[in-house]
């Protein structure tokens, strides 16, 4: 996509607000919003949203794709990036008007730069940079994986500042849960004067846990995405009906005494393709194909197929058979996040992605963190999912960092969040050797 194209399509009025100085930057401590306008286009939401100084979200809107992908239970990527092309002005300009800001107020711009999809990236990067460009804006770019990580601090500020409370930098590691349609991720996070790393402590070798509740829901001739339908039907079924079993995954094992060598226990490994198989085998073996085909049917004849509309269209096996199917899979989730938790002395428990805005996973993982008297926080329902402001709040310290941007920045589909287990290992004895 040719960024002059999209710099044509950027609203005239940017031009006219034009400053004429220096590019690519804007020194925030004489600014008084702390404004950052956060554009994100990975997957299948086109979202921007304005947030002061990374906690107060003056806007948040999301123009959902859902519709378009539903016929084909994914995502498809060329039509992705399309209807990204065709929503990003009018979502911009409406986060700007319900924020009631211009873009003359802004301080940055901020645009997940991976990981994603490629088309899908370009097109909210493109359009990101030329804004820059032409407003003469601080332009900074954020790891999606991170942004989800933001989304709940941004709920956190927000309890805090109705507390009269300021955000709290423990000396602490928090452990990050961030599960999605793409990613199932633990990190182990830690911010010093404002600044955040992250180390890799965790992750997924097949399917992201979102992504198996996608499957399944198609395996079972549910709407897309799969999670919400799951979850709505859930409570309706047995969980301890059908038994799953999770095998524990063996990380690879480094020969002892090799530099990097590493406690292969040390890791955490979760998989979830082998639970889709064993739904698809059950679904087999009881010959419920009948029933699931009549189900895809029936909801294909309504306009507009909510949730609610399939739990007469599923028999108590059906039902029994999603219960449990979420219960394992939320389970396996929480135990291996406790026990991250355990080996790496988190402090806190910080849970973010699509899967969790799921209800089980909320109730069982606050459960345990009560238990073990673990502070856990999860983001806002409706940040959950994905968002700009989650964006815009990770940009925040940025910004106030300088780490900006240049013209150089393009797609990164592979972006990892970090540094992980393995590289920090082999990244010490050379440190030694200096
Ligand atoms: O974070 P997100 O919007 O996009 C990615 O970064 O992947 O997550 C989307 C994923 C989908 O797989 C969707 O099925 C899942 O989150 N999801 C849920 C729920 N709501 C969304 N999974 C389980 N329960 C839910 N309530
Ligand atoms: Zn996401």
């Amino acid at each position: 996509m040719r960024v002059a194209a999209i710099c044509a399509a950027v609203d005239a009025n940017v031009r006219s607000e034009m400053p004429a100085n220096s590019f690519y930057y804007r020194d925030v401590t004489t600014c008084s919003g702390g404004l950052i306008l956060g554009i994100e286009s990975s997957c299948d939401e086109t979202a921007a949203a304005v947030v002061g100084r990374g906690t107060a979200i003056l806007s948040n809107v999301v123009a959902s794709q859902i519709p378009l992908h539903s016929p084909y239970g994914g995502v498809v990527p060329e039509l992705a990036s399309r209807e990204h092309l065709r929503n990003i002005l009018p979502v911009v300009r409406t986060a700007l008007a319900e924020a009631g800001a211009t873009y003359r107020d802004l301080d940055a711009i901020a645009v997940t730069e991976g990981p994603g999809l490629a088309g899908a990236l370009l097109v909210g990067i493109s359009f990101a940079k030329s804004l820059a460009y032409a407003l003469d804006k601080a332009l900074i770019a954020v790891n999606h994986l991170e942004g989800h990580i933001h989304a709940v601090l941004l709920e956190e500020a927000r309890h805090n500042s109705d507390a009269g409370q300021e955000a709290s930098e423990g000396p602490g590691p928090m452990l990050a849960l961030v599960v999605s349609g793409g990613h199932t991720h633990l990190y182990l996070a830690h911010v010093q004067a404002g600044a955040w790393t992250y180390r890799n402590v965790g992750r997924t070798v097949d399917d992201a846990a979102g992504e198996a509740f996608d499957k399944v829901a198609k395996l079972l001739g549910l709407g897309y995405p799969g999670g919400p339908w799951i979850d709505a039907l859930a409570p309706h079924g047995n969980p301890e009906a059908v038994p799953f079993t999770f095998s524990q995954i063996k990380a690879k094992v480094h020969r002892k005494g090799e530099p990097g060598a590493l406690d292969p226990s040390e890791s955490i490994y979760f998989s979830f393709s082998g639970i889709k198989t064993a739904m698809l085998r059950y679904t087999q073996v009881h010959e419920m194909g009948a029933s699931i085909e009549a189900r895809r049917l029936a909801l294909a004849e309504l306009p507009d197929p909510k949730p609610a509309d399939t739990l007469p269209l599923c028999d108590k096996r059906t039902l029994d058979l999603i219960a449990s199917f979420q219960r394992s899979v939320v389970d396996d989730l929480r135990r291996k996040t406790f026990r991250a938790a355990e080996r790496f002395h988190a402090e806190r428990l910080l849970v973010s992605g699509g899967v969790a805005a799921n209800r089980e996973l909320r109730v069982r993982f606050t459960a345990e963190a009560g238990e073990r008297d673990l502070p856990i926080a999860f983001p806002l329902m409706s940040l959950a999912t994905d968002n700009a402001a989650m964006i815009a709040a990770a940009a925040w310290p940025k910004l106030v960092a300088h780490e900006f941007a240049d013209e150089s920045l393009t797609a990164e589909p592979s972006l990892a969040l970090g540094t992980s287990l393995q590289a920090a290992a082999r990244a010490k004895p050379a440190a030694r050797g200096r």
